[in-house]
């Protein structure tokens, strides 16, 4: 089940260079760098690995307070960095608000409208007739279990639950680009089974589709995850922490034939994986 796959990658469809970020004097990021490749798999090798997806999640990993939700801001062209860029697609395009769907920590919907109709306003804003955005909006809605909240406003649901709407929304948007802040967080073992489940599938929908997952979960992480993103600080030679974030370490579950697959979280490998991770994340 876990063999090594032979992937060959190609174009890329993000990279990040040199960024850095400082807030009120305060250094948040510095010399952040990495780069998604579209992957393409061997055509001889399809057969064997069908049940790999097409498109790439990464897992983006940190403690608290390292980072993330600021790098994801400036990937998301909501911040924009004091030094570097984040480019997107073949042609290197600078990134802008709008360009790549976002599911933050605080989510956002439109409070005095009716669920049905704030996850229509992201399907009608892809591009589908008020018929099509209604239909994909209600399948979104079964999906979740929460048809009966179609009618209800953003303020009757709970947390979870407008978590789940924030996800949906983003996935009727059609981006080949999505982020997600903590998707995972305050939902239950099910619920989090079913954004997983969901996560690969828009992979699977599209190759050029790229979902950045960010948590602080490292089993969570490796479960959905082709490769994972690890944030940390240097050190001097004092063994003291120099101010500023980067990306420490980045592993690949593909080429550890470890990428999701059914039933891929319950082997050895995974879980020695998942360890040596957990290790690794506890000393950066
Ligand atoms: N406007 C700001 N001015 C100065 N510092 C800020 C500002 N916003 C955030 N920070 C600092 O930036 C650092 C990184 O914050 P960030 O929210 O990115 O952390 P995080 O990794 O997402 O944490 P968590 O896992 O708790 O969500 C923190 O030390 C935070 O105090
Ligand atoms: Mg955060």
């Amino acid at each position: 089940m876990n063999n090594p796959i032979h992937y060959r990658e190609a174009e890329p469809l993000l990279r990040i260079q040199n960024v850095g970020l400082t807030l009120n004097g305060q250094v948040i990021l510095r010399d952040v760098n990495a780069e998604i490749l579209d992957v393409i798999r061997d055509v001889d090798e399809v057969d064997r690995v069908n049940k790999v997806k097409q498109g790439q999640v990464i897992g983006f990993l940190g403690r608290s307070g390292i980072g993330k939700t600021q790098l994801f801001r400036i990937l998301a062209g909501l911040q924009k960095p004091t030094t570097g860029q984040v480019l997107l697609g073949e042609q290197g395009i600078p990134v802008e608000r709008g360009m790549v769907g976002v599911v933050a920590q605080n989510y956002i919907l439109f409070d005095k409208r009716t669920i049905l109709s704030n996850l229509m306003i992201a399907a009608t804003q892809a591009g589908d007739t008020k018929q099509v955005a209604k239909e994909r909006a209600m399948t979104m809605l079964e999906r979740f279990k929460l048809t009966d909240k179609a009618n209800a406003y953003p303020k009757q649901l709970s947390g979870g639950q407008r978590q789940r709407i924030a996800i949906a929304q983003q996935i009727l948007c059609n981006n080949h680009y999505l982020l997600m802040d903590e998707p995972f967080s305050g939902l239950d073992l099910v619920m989090k089974g079913k954004v997983s489940e969901l996560i690969q599938e828009i992979a699977q929908m599209d190759e050029k589709n790229t979902i950045i997952v960010v948590t602080h979960d490292v089993s969570e992480a490796s479960s959905v995850a082709d490769e994972l993103w690890l944030m940390g600080r240097d050190r001097d030679s004092d063994g003291n922490e120099i101010a500023g974030s980067k990306i420490k370490m980045t592993y690949d579950l593909k080429v550890r034939g470890l990428a999701w697959q059914p039933g891929i979280t319950l082997t050895r490998e995974f879980l020695d994986f998942t360890t040596e991770v957990k290790e690794k994340f506890l000393s950066l």
